[in-house]
């Protein structure tokens, strides 16, 4: 088993998935934030095996993935799907290491707290072994939702989201990129990952149906928000798509609150809010766009509007970088909670 020696002080620290999309966002943020780390295991499948990644410019090896690759490990970043966070996460915790998990396997799991530290920190002193990581659109969703609810009490929310091809990992960004490729190569354009053609389209399907007629991506928004805000009565009701972006996803959102919404009030609301920047000047075309949020650490927020005919309602704009407040940066801040 390979692993780095990076400082005497620190934690043991794995990485699943770290070949992945959000795996190597992962290593990126654990540089970019200092996170003490005395040791770093990556790991990944055996298509990864004989591979290295940088990491604070040391060629680090890639593990492929066994029950003992948590031996003396203290926390591990999982990013490798959902069946096998199922599969790993009770090796990872018979080895004592906490689990923060960035798949949906353990978020609707009362014990397992879900967690945006800038909304609910104060969960993630009750895990047992796993913290569980956000559905990406939920997330960048939440930071503009949260200090809104804390102004005006959120009743109902209606949204779109706009999601990034780095939703579906580093294969739906391949397959955009050589989309686009083919297209200008007059070459016939071929959809392994996607159902459909995702360049110079609109997929309007994440993940699998259910019966009543919404995908699985949309009742994690319902279902996760009502975790995460504690508002087990929060009515949601989204549509997801895939559009051809490559890394920040977009939501237009709709929320009704129990109090009258003044506009000024919810911009200072949002003016103060950490993790969140508003962009809101119409008139000079300032909004937020997906390709201005990707690598930003913040949630950018605007178009910020009174419904019409509708005093309780605001109408709004949010973008965030999938990978980055919408998976990696929003775990390994939870891990600098801890
Ligand atoms: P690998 O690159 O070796 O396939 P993405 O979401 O971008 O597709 O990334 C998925 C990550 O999960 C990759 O690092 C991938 O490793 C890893 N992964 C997928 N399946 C397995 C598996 N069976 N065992 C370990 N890691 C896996």
């Amino acid at each position: 088993m390979s692993s780095s020696q990076l400082s005497s002080s620190g934690k043991r620290v794995a990485v699943l998935g770290a070949t992945g999309a959000v795996g190597i966002e992962f290593l990126k943020v654990l540089e970019r934030r200092s996170f003490p780390i005395k040791e770093l295991r990556l790991l990944a499948s055996p298509r990864s095996a004989g591979t290295s990644l940088f990491f604070q410019g040391e060629k680090i090896p890639v593990d492929v993935l066994r029950r003992e690759s948590f031996r003396g490990i203290d926390l591990a970043f999982f990013s490798a799907g959902g069946e096998i966070s199922k599969q790993f996460a009770p090796a990872a915790l018979d080895a004592g290491a906490l689990v923060i998990d960035n798949s949906s396997a353990f978020r609707m799991d009362p014990t397992v707290p879900l967690v945006i530290p800038e909304i609910n920190a104060h969960q993630i002193n009750n895990h047992r072994g796993i913290i569980a990581n956000p559905n990406c659109s939920t997330a960048i969703a939440l930071m503009a939702l949260y200090p809104l609810h804390q102004q005006f009490q959120l009743r109902r929310v209606i949204a779109s989201t706009y999601q990034a091809v780095s939703g579906a990992g580093a294969m739906g960004m391949e397959e955009l990129e050589t989309q686009i490729l083919d297209s200008t190569e007059k070459r016939p354009l071929i959809s392994k990952h996607f159902k459909h053609q995702i360049a110079f389209n609109l997929i309007p399907q994440i993940d699998s149906f259910l019966e009543n007629g919404y995908t699985r991506e949309e009742m994690k928004l319902q279902n996760e928000s009502r975790r995460i805000l504690n508002l087990p009565d929060l009515q949601v009701s989204v549509t997801c798509v895939r559009v051809p972006v490559y890394r920040a996803h977009s939501l237009a959102i709709h929320a009704s609150f129990q109090q009258p919404v003044s506009l000024s009030k919810a911009q200072d609301a949002l003016l103060s809010a950490p993790g969140v920047d508003l962009l809101d000047n119409p008139s000079e075309s300032l909004y937020p766009m997906p390709l201005y949020a990707q690598e930003s650490d913040c949630c950018h927020v605007g178009r910020l509007r009174l419904e019409q005919g509708n005093p309780y309602g605001l109408a709004f704009w949010v973008c965030g970088d999938q990978l980055l407040k919408g998976a990696a940066l929003n775990a390994v801040q939870i891990a600098e909670c801890l």
